[in-house]
């Protein structure tokens, strides 16, 4: 259920809730701003709140040296003075260096206090200059405030839940305040659609159960879909698909969704996933240490339905299409080996080095079937794809590898429009000899160093014609053990912001 969300010109003081938050832009201290005769002037809302609060809030402000500083908070006690239980101000930082990301992480902060205070209701004020983003603010509030709570019953059920939010706004509301709020909220049902569907346990999410929901969201939200089963798989010569899921007992699906927009366009972008619904390794083992994290390893393939959604809230005037690459790699008699040869849909034979590097599998006959039959203008995959990945980037960056220079900066600018952190990698041509084969048309993995390049390379062998091509390895932000910008513990839904900001510069 989405949160209640309005904006109203008005101060946060003059508003009833549980919880009230009162966002800030850094301000100039009275040691450090000599100019500043009216050293209370500075702090902002200090006087509204020493009135409503009998005085102090000045000299708390300075001796916890509060200064609006981005993720600085100061609790102010209440004292039941006003009806809120809690009142909390935030740093927002300095205004000229605050982004979409800061700004969606602030609005998440609030929204996670609120859920710590047990609150109903919550009342954020954001500073002028703010009310033009009142998109990113509901994002970040409907994403600060998701939990993933399904499986928790009697005292480790959370008794209450966030339902309504206020957003006070200094200046006046733009004319447009509702809809973004409404879209914001839309984008955000998105993200926590990926979210949820990557924290839920294997046992629930296999192929099958993962293209149930496909099937279901896309119903609700007017989106075209398709599912292949494993009979339509091997008919139509996705080998490779069917080499990494014939291990397990769920069998492999490819699920593939579409938005037509209303009016006619030639502009063709397509999105594919890598859903991996449990990673053992297969008969390349993992061990055991961590192993369970494993069951996120299909986050890229919640990532395009999540973006779908997304996409039918945003409506833009450009055809999106998204592939999910679904299968569980197990160890089995009926599993796939290293030492294999398989075909794949685009002709080429690959040789099997190591079971545990399925994802590239999936991914390379979705990326065939994309290129051959839908000729997008740009294709982009994404995938947990690799270790190496994390080990280059840490666990909050995404690699990103593309084809060409224009399409690298396009990609660039639609994740800084978005706030997700990303970096570029290199498509090292030296690098491609690791992949020749003696039996095969190609190997699956090469060396040991550079893994992330070298199964970017991979990739690239089965795009056929397409021009335009992103690759983005998300192994490292796709999940986290910390709450951190606005992601709470588990699934992230990393990337799916910056696939959107693509679309929708696309599709203006
Ligand atoms: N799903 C893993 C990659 C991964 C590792 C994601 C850690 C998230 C966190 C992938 O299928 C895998 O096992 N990759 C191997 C490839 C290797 C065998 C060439 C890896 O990175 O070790
Ligand atoms: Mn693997
Ligand atoms: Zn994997």
């Amino acid at each position: 259920m989405p949160l209640k969300i309005t904006a109203r010109g008005a101060h946060a003081l003059d508003l009833n809730a549980d919880v009230v938050v009162l966002g800030t832009w850094t301000f100039p201290t009275a040691k450090a701003d000599k100019k500043n005769k009216d050293k209370k002037a500075a702090v902002p809302f200090v006087d509204a709140l020493d009135r409503a609060l009998g005085g102090g809030v000045t000299r708390l402000v300075a001796k916890e040296e509060f200064t609006g500083k981005r993720d600085q908070t100061l609790a102010v006690p209440t004292l039941g003075r006003l009806p809120a239980q809690k009142l909390v101000l935030v740093g927002l930082g300095d205004r000229d260096k605050v982004g979409p990301g800061e700004v969606r992480s602030f609005a998440a902060k609030a929204a996670r206090i609120a859920n710590a205070e047990k609150a109903k209701t919550l009342v954020v004020q954001i500073p002028d200059g703010l009310e033009s983003r009142l998109r990113i603010v509901a994002e970040g509030l409907e994403l600060g405030a998701y939990r993933f709570t399904k499986y928790l019953t009697g005292d480790r059920k959370p008794k209450e839940s966030l339902e309504e939010i206020t957003i006070a706004t200094e200046r006046r509301l733009p004319p447009d305040a509702k809809r973004s709020i409404s879209l914001g909220q839309g984008i955000a049902a998105g993200v926590m659609i990926a979210r949820d569907l990557s924290n839920e346990p294997p046992n629930v999410i296999f192929p099958q159960s993962l293209a149930d929901a496909a099937v279901r969201v896309a119903k609700d939200h007017k989106l075209k879909v398709t599912v292949f089963d494993e009979k339509e798989i091997e008919k139509r010569g996705m080998h490779l698909i069917h080499a990494v899921g014939r291990g397990s007992s769920h069998r492999e699906r490819l699920v593939h969704l579409s938005y037509v927009p209303s009016k006619k366009t030639k502009r063709r972008f397509v999105f594919v996933g890598k859903g991996i619904t449990f990673d053992t390794g297969g008969i390349s083992i993992k061990p055991a240490q961590g192993m369970g994290e494993m069951k996120h390893d299909m986050s890229g393939a919640a990532n395009v339905l999540g973006l779908m959604v997304a996409v039918a809230a945003l409506k833009p005037n450009i055809e999106v299409h998204g592939l999910m690459s679904c299968a569980e790699n197990m160890p089995d008699g009926n599993a796939y080996r290293p030492g294999d040869v398989w075909g794949s849909y685009d002709g080429k034979f690959v040789e099997i080095i190591n079971t545990d590097a399925e994802g590239r599998l999936v991914l390379a006959d979705a990326l065939a079937y994309a290129a051959k039959e839908l000729e997008p203008d740009l294709l982009v995959d994404n995938a947990t794809l690799t270790g190496a990945q994390v080990v280059a980037l840490g666990t909050t960056y995404s690699a990103f590898y593309a084809s060409n220079e224009d399409t690298a900066q396009r990609f660039a600018a639609a994740a800084k429009t978005a706030g997700e952190q990303t970096w570029r990698m290199p498509l090292v041509e030296e690098y491609r000899d690791q992949l020749k084969s003696e039996v095969a048309d190609l190997k699956h993995t090469g060396d040991r160093y550079a893994g992330s390049i070298t199964a970017a390379l991979f990739l690239r062998e089965f795009i056929g014609k397409t021009k335009n091509w992103v690759h983005a390895d998300i192994a490292g932000p796709a999940q986290t053990d910390r709450p951190y910008a606005w992601h709470g513990k588990g699934a992230t839904g990393h990337a799916v912001l910056t696939f959107l900001s693509l679309v929708e510069r696309a599709g203006k």
